[in-house]
């Protein structure tokens, strides 16, 4: 089954909702310009949540081909959350994606794999697609137990959707090392884990559902090295962050996503 290569732009908290306005304008830009395919590579930004409402102003008003999502999600449904973000407000949004356990989220906010699991659950439960982030610390790596460390994340983090949920997820396998480091894993080792992830889902959820789900790699994903690491048979796509700042640099690598 061909799996439609997805591209994700992970702005993290940079741009706001005045900057957004340029950065994505110059983006649609530039994907016309290289005369982009939506139909060949998926191409979805996520600015920070008060970005929304004008990112989604400009991608309907003038039809950009360009998907936009969150970058966290809550539990929860609307009510005492203070600070947090219902799912159902992204949808309002016209939100298709939002990333779950991100490593960030993970450090800085303590998120484990009950709380991402029960995330994805929500996410999905108002037409979201979760796109779930799983890696391991440089530690890990370095004592050869990173696969066993990313499949016990994913485990965890799916833990709550269905065989067609999974099937219609994204699993982002972003090893902590290689995040904002300027140091991108190999295509080998990208491979390796991203067919070890795709070969869990197929235990659990059978053959159909491992050859559907979009697998994702993220950590310092440049031009450079995304047709390297896209040309993998397990990696679908990239998850990027720094590089998806520079309109040029993020189109550059969805030219190197085409099939
Ligand atoms: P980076 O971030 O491309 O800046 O390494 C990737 C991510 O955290 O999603």
């Amino acid at each position: 089954m061909a799996r439609t290569p997805l591209i994700i732009g992970n702005w993290k908290m940079n741009v706001d909702h005045v900057a957004a306005v340029s950065l994505v304008q110059k983006l649609a830009w530039t994907l016309k310009d290289a005369e982009h395919d939506p139909a060949a590579v998926q191409v979805v930004v996520l600015p920070p949540f008060t970005d929304l409402r004008s990112v989604q102003t400009l991608v309907e008003g003038d039809r950009l081909d360009l998907a936009y999502g969150a970058q966290d999600v809550s539990d929860a449904p609307p009510g005492a959350r203070t600070g947090d973000i219902a799912a159902a407000f992204l949808t309002r949004l016209g939100v298709t994606h939002v990333t779950v356990g991100h490593s960030e989220r993970r450090l800085h906010h303590g998120e484990d794999d009950a709380l991402v699991a029960a995330k994805a659950v929500a996410a999905v439960a108002a037409g979201i697609t979760p796109v779930v982030c799983v890696g391991e610390p440089l530690e890990v790596r370095r004592a050869g137990r990173h696969v066993e460390h990313v499949l016990a994340q994913v485990d965890g983090s799916l833990a709550g959707l269905g065989a067609e949920q999974v099937a219609a997820a994204v699993v982002a396998y972003e090893p902590v090392w290689a995040i904002g480091t300027g140091e991108v894993a190999t295509p080998e080792d990208a491979q390796e884990v991203c067919a070890a992830i795709r070969q869990r889902v197929g235990q659990v959820h059978g053959e159909a559902v491992a050859d559907a789900v979009r697998v994702l790699y993220g950590g310092s994903v440049k031009s450079s090295s995304a047709a390297s690491l896209m040309a993998q048979p397990d990696v679908d796509g990239a998850l990027v962050g720094g590089a998806s700042l520079d309109a040029a640099e993020f189109a550059a690598i969805v030219g190197a996503a085409r099939p």
